[in-house]
């Protein structure tokens, strides 16, 4: 077992769930200080109630375990973040700067950063959205990844901190719900489906978008941070691709399971933003320096989410 002690900000959070988790399947469960804004349930190991806007308070947990690595998950997501712009901003951001300076006063060994598909916009190859490409995000959630992926790159060059960060596509898993996404609806479905409830989905049929099933996120997250650092050519955030479907496609994989599976489509404001995003992306420079290669392809992906809803809800497929 490895000899670190990790924070997890923003552990009762979609990712950050799953995350704390396998990290302390990996290096121990009380080498993993499990925080949030709320009282964490259930926990293996140690846990903190942390707001990440506070620079202090953050130090002080970073004292009190020896904190050498931090995982920063807590952010307002695309969606949400265009209800108050500034809030979101404010959020993402401080509580950004607050994990990058305390890295760098303390010469933390690693912080991990996850930035999004959201930093691309529609000046961008819609496409196989290339590593090196055009960033002019539409929503304010992009705006704040496009800069905060450069801070993190400039405190790698400029500091020296081991920031890594991964280009996260729209994320489905059964563990824990996503919340105010623009890819949320790829969650909702399968508990919709899973209780023979039809679905309303909020983008139209054939809006296609990158996703990555949540095994395949974690082990990609693992994976980057475990890697040589010298290996990795880039400093602000790696694209990461799994597979690419549309709401139409995801409810004719249910089907093959679930015959009487139901949709409709009613489009609100987040059809713009998903507009805004690309269809596809290359991850060739993951795949190059880190080996990255995703296991699940969307078959796969519902014949194991469906499985482990229903038994969650005490249903059959
Ligand atoms: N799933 C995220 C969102 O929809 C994309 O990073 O906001």
């Amino acid at each position: 077992m490895k000899q670190e002690n990790i924070l997890i900000i923003g552990a009762g959070g979609q990712i950050g769930t799953v995350l704390t988790d396998a990290l302390r399947e990996l290096y121990g469960d009380d080498a993993v200080i499990a925080s949030d804004l709320h009282p964490l349930e259930n926990q293996a190991g140690p846990s903190e109630i942390l707001n990440a806007m506070d620079g202090q308070a953050l130090e002080e947990v970073v004292k009190k375990w020896r904190i050498n690595q931090i995982y920063h998950l807590a952010a307002i997501l695309s969606a949400k973040g265009e209800n108050d712009p500034m809030w979101a901003w404010d959020i993402n951001m401080t509580s950004l700067f607050n994990v990058l300076e305390i890295a760098r006063q303390r010469s933390l060994n690693k912080v991990y950063f996850p930035s999004s598909i959201a930093v691309f916009g529609r000046e961008a190859a819609h496409q196989d959205t290339p590593q090196y490409e055009v960033l002019i995000p539409e929503t304010v959630y992009g705006i704040s990844k496009v800069a905060g992926e450069n801070w993190a790159n400039y405190y790698y060059r400029r500091y020296g901190v081991d920031v890594r960060s991964l280009r996260y596509p729209g994320i489905i898993g059964y563990q824990s719900m996503p919340g105010g996404g623009t890819t949320d609806y790829a969650v909702d479905i399968y508990h919709y489906a899973i209780q023979n409830k039809p679905y309303e989905c909020f983008l139209s049929a054939g809006t296609r978008l990158p996703m990555l099933y949540m095994p395949d996120a974690i082990r990609a997250t693992i994976e980057l941070m475990e890697a040589q650092a010298n290996r990795l050519s880039v400093r602000t955030s790696y694209n990461l691709a799994g597979m690419s479907f549309s709401p139409e496609e995801v409810a004719t994989s249910i089907r093959k399971q679930m015959p009487n599976f139901k949709i409709s489509y009613k489009p609100d404001f987040r059809q713009a933003i998903a507009d805004s995003w690309p269809a596809s992306i290359d991850d060739s420079a993951a795949r190059h320096d880190w080996n990255w290669q995703p296991e699940y392809d969307l078959d796969a992906m519902t014949r194991d989410m469906l499985h482990q809803l229903a038994v969650k809800y005490h249903m059959t497929v």
